[in-house]
């Protein structure tokens, strides 16, 4: 492979990601204190890529420049939706267009932790007559994705998004990571919004020219929060972190520490539990199965499971958070507020 070239769909709005997502775009969650799409820059230069191009919207190209990711030696691009008009999942890939060039190209969705060899799959597209070959990752209940049904080994014979359960083609889904050839621009209309599943998947099949590529391994999505939470879950069974050597708390593992946490007397960290960097924990606080972004303030006493807290978010003193909680960035819970279940608390409300 000479110069391979990749286009992150990182623009949409991440809705079902709020009220975190109201504060930071998907690619910029963190992944046991590591920006997702840093994850993804990096699987990518181990990959053979030298470039990537960011299809984004005008907010996330903020964010992303803020946020001064390491590059790791890539060249780094951005291709920008027009002003309130999101693309959707194939327009941005025309938009990109001048800048993808002549040979085909990965496409990736931004919201993926995947072990998905790309090279593999890159050659695989390269050997074949494919004008898209998708990575199909085998999935229990496929009816929340796109399945794609197969004949003659790896051509798609049908390809449906989010079929209704038990009707499902095959449990083969689309791990939202393609190549495409540069012959699929003729198959995406300009100027609207337009989805790479419901559109231009559907016309490729009837062309003959969709292609699937299986693949093995490490695959899933940060979509919803449970997801999110999970991925870290994943994620800290390979990275452990090392307890402070001070101090007369308790670390279960897995968990990761960030750099400046500090930790009261008789709390129990973990486990599955992440705490962000500068993240201050009270005494006798009891944290299981969540996420801490940055500068939290978790308060004496509060119990906390399965919850994810934002960055600067404040917790006050034996306030109970279960399961399915989302307290977003700056948002306060008051002391010994009484919290319903499955509470969300959106960016800087105080709430008790
Ligand atoms: P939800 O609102 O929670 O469904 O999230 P989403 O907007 O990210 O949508 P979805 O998960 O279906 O998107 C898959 C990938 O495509 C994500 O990485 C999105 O960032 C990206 N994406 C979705 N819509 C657009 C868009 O209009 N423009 C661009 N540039 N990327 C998009």
């Amino acid at each position: 492979m000479n110069h391979l070239k990749a286009l992150i769909l990182i623009g949409g709005f991440g809705t079902r990601l709020r009220p975190l997502s109201c504060t930071r775009p998907k690619a910029l969650f963190p992944i046991i204190n590591k920006p997702l799409l840093q994850w993804t820059f990096e699987k990518l230069a181990e990959n053979g890529v030298d470039e990537v191009i960011l299809a984004v919207n005008k907010l996330t190209q903020f964010h992303i420049r803020q946020n001064r990711l390491p590059r790791c030696g890539l060249k780094v691009r951005f291709s920008i939706d027009p002003p309130k008009m999101p693309l959707g999942t194939a327009g941005p890939i025309k938009k990109a267009q001048k800048l993808l060039g002549k040979e085909p190209f990965l496409v990736l969705n931004g919201d993926l932790i995947t072990e998905i060899d790309y090279k593999a799959l890159y050659k695989s597209h390269k050997e074949g007559k494919a004008l898209a070959t998708i990575a199909l990752h085998e999935e229990k209940d496929p009816s929340r994705y796109g399945v794609a049904e197969l004949v003659e080994g790896d051509k798609i014979k049908r390809f449906v998004e989010k079929p209704p359960k038990g009707t499902e083609p095959s449990n083969l889904i689309n791990a939202g990571v393609y190549v495409l050839s540069p012959k699929i621009f003729d198959f995406i209309p300009t100027g609207r919004a337009v989805s790479m599943e419901r559109e231009i998947f559907p016309k490729l099949v009837e062309n003959n020219s969709l292609f699937g590529y299986k693949v093995e391994g490490l695959w899933i999505d940060i979509g919803k929060p449970e997801e999110y939470l999970e991925t870290n879950r994943l994620l800290l069974e390979a990275y452990n972190g090392k307890p402070p050597k001070r101090g007369g708390f308790e670390c279960k593992k897995p968990f990761v520490l960030g750099k400046g946490v500090s930790i009261g007397e008789n709390s129990i960290i973990g486990p599955y539990v992440v705490l962000g960097k500068n993240v201050t924990i009270g005494k006798n606080v009891h944290i299981r199965d969540s996420v801490v972004f940055s500068y939290a303030k978790i308060d004496d006493d509060a119990d906390i499971c399965g919850s994810l807290i934002g960055e600067a978010a404040r917790v006050g003193k034996k306030v109970k958070l279960t399961k399915g909680c989302i307290v977003a960035d700056n948002a306060k819970i008051k002391d010994e507020a009484l919290i319903s279940e499955k509470i969300q608390v959106c960016p800087a409300k105080e709430i008790g």
